[in-house]
């Protein structure tokens, strides 16, 4: 079987690290050897692009840097760690990805849909996910949670709008490509995880 990438998607505080957890759980009792990314981040450089992207600066940050940034750690996640463990054979289990871009950058900033195709399609020139699980929470539960983590990064510190905006296109981008399953994960979270497991299970049937 070739490796796999899986990517756990969704607004802040809609529960990734713990979809991932599951995820790891469940890659381990099928004895699939895989490796854990984040984004933006994953590699020296593009970890240090993810504390430059999520500061606060002394100027305003312009939409379009935002997005170069979020591309620029993509580039070398995707070069440098992604391809080669999916040439390896090893499976990549994702903490956000190119839809990150596609939902904040596109539905939360307003950046159009040819500039975001063009930069998606220089940097990953094909790479796609094979499953993405998103998890659909209201922006105003999630960024309750978020803020109860601790203080907020620039990017959490956005108004809910932003955040609805955001919502509103990965739901739109969901609906539209079948290797995405949205989970609602407004849920309690026992729910929730019987969800991820549903669809974890229903991919590896296909898979066979
Ligand atoms: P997180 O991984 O801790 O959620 O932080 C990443 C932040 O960066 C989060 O606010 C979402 C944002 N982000 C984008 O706006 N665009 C992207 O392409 C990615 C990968 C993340």
């Amino acid at each position: 079987m070739t490796a796999k990438f899986i990517v756990i998607e969704g607004l802040e505080g809609a529960g990734k690290s713990t979809a991932i957890a599951l995820c790891q759980q469940f890659l381990t009792s099928q004895q699939i050897e895989f490796i854990n990314v984040r984004e933006p981040g994953g590699t020296p450089l593009a970890e240090s692009l993810r504390d430059i992207v999520k500061a606060e600066h002394q100027e305003s940050v312009a939409s379009e840097t935002e997005l170069l940034l979020m591309y620029a750690a993509r580039s070398q996640l995707v070069h440098n760690i992604i391809r080669p463990a999916l040439a390896k054979g090893k499976w990549v289990l994702g903490d956000r990805h190119d839809l990150s871009s596609q939902a904040y950058q596109g539905g939360g900033r307003g950046i159009d849909r040819t500039t975001l195709q063009t930069l998606s399609a220089m940097v990953l020139k094909g790479l796609q996910p094979d499953l993405t699980i998103y998890l659909d929470i209201d922006p105003v539960i999630g960024l309750a949670r978020a803020k109860g983590r601790g203080t907020l990064d620039r990017i959490e510190q956005e108004a809910v709008s932003f955040f609805e905006r955001t919502r509103a296109r990965y739901l739109e981008l969901a609906e539209s490509d079948e290797r995405i399953k949205t989970v609602n994960a407004n849920q309690d979270i026992a729910a929730v995880h019987r969800d991820i497991t549903q669809v974890l299970e229903y991919f590896f049937q296909g898979l066979n």
